[in-house]
């Protein structure tokens, strides 16, 4: 058994399927995908008019190099300055710590400009995946907060528990760390979907919060009812490029590959198999030696591929019921990734053969 067998897998972190609906949880996207999130929360007013308005909030967010992204969160709605309903964000985000790189936790770091506020404002979060749980934490500070001349904090904690391959439920709370009178802490729930057979994840919920920014998520209103989709777009599938290396073949039979995963300590070359399943590459680290040959068979009813973050190597779109393979001829840690679902995410971590 693999000693990194039993680490949670980190697929779906993009989406909402592993987050609160009010946590933005410790991913940032891979280069080349840009990542889409808008979210409608709706109130009324009461009667005799019952007015019903909606509270837009869309973050757009991109990787730009490793495990750095930038992006923004702009709200059309915004309470969060008085006569300045217009509100923007714009910040980097790093996530240099994953479970699925073999860190304990996930981790990242976000810094950003809240126009509205005239503030910068930063995030540090942490999260940790214990099967079917997940727990994300977070620490917030806005020098400018609200528009106002303090500095202030905020604290928040989450967690998802899921219930199926494509249902969760969540909540979450959060509250300014000197909280004045008037000044609500922030709650959310919420049902937590992966839209089958898609990239794409959809939260249903309720929260007090309107716009999706740090501050903005950090201080409550009143209640809204709403939804969240996530819309990951990988641009490579608009600019098509040249036949990758490797080879696709028929079926695992066919590539020699042996029924049961070996061990690989001996000096021969291995074939170790990874099975696609259920949008999850099964083993999220695996530890070949130099020489040894990976094979990838899909065992979903859609297509997947085999790519690699940085480059060195590249499948093609793999059918159902087929296999790819490729030899790893130096030793080194390769995260790579499904292009159609950026979301799933596995390493292979090649050792030099020892005499
Ligand atoms: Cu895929």
């Amino acid at each position: 058994m693999a000693p990194t067998a039993f680490l949670p897998r980190v697929a779906f972190a993009q989406g909402v399927a592993e987050r609160p609906p009010n946590l933005l949880n410790t991913w940032s996207p891979s280069r080349g995908v840009v990542q889409f999130n808008f979210t409608h929360r709706f109130d009324m007013s009461d009667a005799p008019l019952r007015k019903i308005t909606n509270t837009p909030s869309f973050q757009v967010t991109t990787g730009v190099l490793g495990s750095l992204g930038v992006g923004f969160t702009y709200g059309s709605n915004s309470e969060l300055v008085a006569a300045y309903p217009n509100e923007w964000e714009w910040f980097a985000r790093w996530s240099p710590l994953s479970q699925g790189g073999g860190a304990p936790l996930d981790a990242s770091l976000q810094g950003g400009w809240n126009l509205a506020a005239e503030s910068f404002d930063a995030e540090l979060s942490a999260a940790r995946s214990m099967g079917r749980l997940r727990v994300v934490v977070a620490g917030r500070a806005f020098h400018h907060a609200f528009y106002q001349d303090t500095t202030r904090y905020a604290v928040a904690g989450g967690a998802v528990v899921r219930l199926s391959p494509w249902l969760s439920v969540a909540g979450d709370y959060a509250t300014l760390v000197d909280r004045g009178d008037g000044e609500r802490p922030v709650w959310g729930a919420g049902l937590q979907l992966t839209v089958p057979y898609t990239p794409h994840s959809m939260s249903i919920h309720a929260s007090n919060v309107g716009t999706g920014s740090l501050e903005g998520i950090s201080r409550g209103s009143h209640t809204r009812w709403g939804f969240e989709y996530t819309v990951p777009i990988t641009l490579r599938r608009y600019a098509p490029r040249r036949a990758p290396q490797g080879g696709v073949v028929a079926d695992a039979r066919q590539a020699g590959a042996p029924a049961v995963m070996p061990q690989t300590n001996g000096p021969d070359p291995d074939t170790v198999v990874v099975t696609i399943r259920q949008f999850r590459y099964e083993r999220d680290t695996i530890r070949v030696k130099v020489g040894d040959v990976v094979l990838w068979r899909n065992g979903d009813p859609i297509e997947h591929t085999v790519t690699a973050d940085s480059g060195e190597f590249e499948s093609p779109l793999i059918k159902t019921g087929q296999t790819w393979s490729h030899r790893f001829t130096v030793a080194g840690r390769f995260a790579y990734h499904c292009m159609p679902h950026p979301f799933m995410k596995a390493v292979v971590l090649v050792q030099e053969v020892k005499p």
